[in-house]
Parts: structure tokens; sequence; C-alpha cells
């Protein structure tokens, strides 16, 4: 079977390199020889195995009948939705890892998949080489999945690690993680949780059956961490990790990314540098996690490969079709319901327990001895809406006795 791949970055590099190397144990898997046929990128590569399938032409490879898989590993909603579109007009099947493009059109393009008797599959887009996709769509099929909660985001999770580790800042660690080839020079993406957000919409649109729009999942980011908000969440035997959950609630869904205070007893607190974790609740089969290197070039690239694989074998077409609601499926945001970790610098310390209390309720203040802040008070919340958390921190913020509201932090819940 003859494919192309369309971008040769690091992803596609990569899945040219793993076809390279690994070619007869995959035609054993597949049943046939599997070949890179063109690779359509506008940038040259005089030094690379592979120039000689390079092609700036996308005729080349649309107009070529005997090309039957295209792989897409461009990235983005522009060029690459366009070719998407193309491929699975011409009755090619697709395969990529460019998550953003699933996230806001994968409804379209999974119905023109099928439409075309192709297949558009993406085990690649979330987890990186971690098998995710595929066992919640088949191996989970038989259970009613209840929740995801995970780490999606190996850039952001090596940072807050080496913060942790090192006793360095956000900034620090952020300048290593580029140095490491790990955040892209503009890290926005990651660092900002729009990635992780990407992520959990694709998995909780399979997990739920129908279409989660990565728009309407309220999302932070990890910029604003610092080192004290971890020496805080060491004194409640936490750690701080960037943290992505849906769960069903009701006939809705609800669905978050944000840093969270991880009791070190959740299997989520030792997922330490670039690996990524999810942990699946089915009514079947309790919790599952899923635990890998969830980015860089071989792992995501050997994900593409499987599914290019599976095509080879089955021949199949895409039978999941994402429905789009016509009602809001989302809970909104302001409804949902949140512990938090709020640290308060104080004019007063006595004053501010005292405000503290009469907004919140009680709280169970935390200590830590934090070098050089001698004049906060960082206490957690009982549950309650975020509306009404973010009434009462915009209340706490007006009290003569608190000078600022350094952080508000979520706490995990078991
Ligand atoms: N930037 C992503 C990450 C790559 O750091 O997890 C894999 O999707």
């Amino acid at each position: 079977m003859d494919i192309a791949i369309l971008g040769y970055g690091v992803v596609g590099s990569g899945v040219a390199e793993v076809i390279r190397k690994n070619g007869r144990s995959i035609a054993d898997r597949a049943g046939e020889q599997i070949r890179v046929r063109k690779i359509l990128d506008i940038r040259d590569f005089p030094d690379s195995p592979d120039r000689e399938l390079m092609t700036r032409d996308p005729g080349e490879i649309f107009g070529d009948p005997g090309i039957k898989i295209v792989v897409e590993t461009i990235g983005g909603t522009g060029a690459a939705r366009e070719f998407t579109i193309r491929a699975l007009s011409a009755g090619k099947h697709v395969v990529t890892s460019n998550k953003e493009l699933v996230a806001v059109h994968g409804p379209e393009l999974l119905k023109l998949a099928a439409d075309n008797g192709v297949s558009y599959l993406f085990e690649a887009s979330v987890g990186g080489g971690i098998p995710i996709i595929r066992p919640l769509s088949q191996c989970l099929a038989a259970n009613v999945i209840n929740g995801i909660t995970g780490i999606l985001n190996g850039t952001t999770n090596y940072i807050l690690t080496k913060m942790r580790r090192e006793n360095c800042s956000f900034e620090e660690a952020l300048k290593n993680a580029q140095q490491n080839g790990y955040a892209e020079a503009d890290p926005t993406a990651d660092v900002e949780g729009h990635d992780t957000c990407r992520k959990i919409a694709i998995l909780s649109s399979i997990a739920f059956n129908e279409y989660v729009d990565c728009s309407r999942i309220h999302t932070e980011g990890i910029s604003r961490i610092t080192l004290a908000d971890m020496l805080y969440a060491e004194a409640m035997d936490s750690v701080i990790k960037l943290i992505a959950v849906s769960r069903r609630e009701g006939d809705r869904i609800f669905a978050r990314v944000s840093p969270a205070v991880v009791s070190r007893e959740h299997p989520l607190a030792g997922v330490e540098d670039v690996f990524n974790a999810i942990v699946v609740s089915g009514d079947a089969i309790g919790d599952a996690m899923f635990y890998g290197r969830g980015a860089g070039k071989l792992p995501t690239a050997s994900a593409v490969v499987a599914d290019v694989i599976d095509i080879v074998k089955h021949n199949e077409r895409t039978k999941m079709v994402w429905q789009r609601r016509e009602t809001d499926n989302m809970v909104p945001f302001g409804d949902s319901v949140t512990r938090c970790l709020v640290r308060a610098k104080a004019r007063d310390r006595s004053e501010a327990a005292a405000d503290i209390e009469r907004l919140f309720g009680q709280v169970d203040h935390v200590r830590a001895d934090i070098k050089g802040i001698d004049d906060e008070l960082a206490f957690t919340t009982s549950r309650m809406t975020e509306s009404s958390l973010a009434e009462r921190i915009a209340a706490l913020k007006q009290m003569k006795s608190v000078k600022e509201v350094v952080n508000v932090i979520r706490i995990l819940e078991p």
C-alpha cells in the first residue's frame, strides 16, 4: 500500500523514519508492505534520506490513484483542513496527529470520511504514543464512560516538574524546556492550556458520543503558577499539575482545563516530566489509567503508523460520527462545583482571617514556611459553585484587611 505524507516536520519526518526502520515488522502486521510514495512540503530538505520523495505540488498526491492513504502532519486548521477535505473527497483515507483540526472540525471531517467510504483516524492527536483513542472508542465501548481526568500536555508537565525539582521559576523552566526542544518557540498553546483543551474535547467527544466543542471549555494555563504555590501544595501533601477533567452531569457534559492541587495519593500526582496519563472511569471497568510519552517525534509517529496499519488491515470506513447537539450540551461553567486553595496577602492578619471566615465560612488554613513570605494567609475552601467562588474572591479583594489575592488554584477531587 502506498501512502503520502503532508508536512515533513517533527511528526511527518518521524512517520517516514518509523516506516523506513520498521518496514519488515510493519509489513508482517499489516499483511502487506507500506511504502511512502510522496511527501509534500514547501521547504527543501537536501540532506534528508527522504529527499527523493519530496514534492511541492499537492496535485501529485491527490491526483495519484495509487496513493490510498494520506498522513496529515501539517498542523493547524488552514492548509491541513483544505488538504484533508481534498483527500477524503478523493476517496483517500486520512490519518492525522493534528488535534486542533480534529477538535475544531471533527464532526464535518468524520462525516465526510463516512460519506466517502474511507477512514479519518487520529490516534496520535491525544497522548502522543499512548494508545487512548482506540481503547476509548473500541475496547471500552461496552462501558458507559462517566469521566476522564488527565495530564495531556508534555511540555507543561515538564515545566511544572522542573520548577518543583529544581526550585526554579516558571520562566526559567520554560526556557529550559525550549532549549531541550520540548516547548515550541511560541509556547502559548501549551502553557495557556489550549493544547490540553483540544485534547480533552476530542476524548470527551468519543467518550460521550457527541461533539464537545473546545471553545466551550473553560481553560486556564500554568503561566501564573509560582514556586510558592507549589510549596503550599506540598504543605497539603500534594503537587500542582495542569489537569483536564470532563464528566457527565445529568444530560450535560462538564469539562475544564486548569492547574490543580493534586493529592500525592492520586495516581496522576506521580506523572512527571513529559509523560502524560489519562484516567478513564467507566461503569463496568471502574478506573483505568493510560500512561506514557505524550509528546515527541517517534512516540507520536508510532501512533500515526499504527492507524495506517489499521486501515491497511481492515480497509474500513469511519463509523464514528460526532453529532452537534442542537441545544447546549455543556454545563455552564459558573454552575460547576469546585474547591480551591486561595492565597491572600494581608495588611492585618487577624482582620483578614476574620474577613475570610465571614466570606467563606469555616476554612482550613494551610501553613507553609516559605522564605520571603510572611504576610500571607492561605486556605482551602469548602465545595461551592464557580460563580459563588468568583463572587467571594471579588469581595475578598475589596477588604481593607487584604492587600492582594495572590492566586486561586482548584483542588482536584478524588
Ligand atoms: N505540545 C504538545 C505537548 C505535543 O507538549 O504535549 C504533543 O501533543
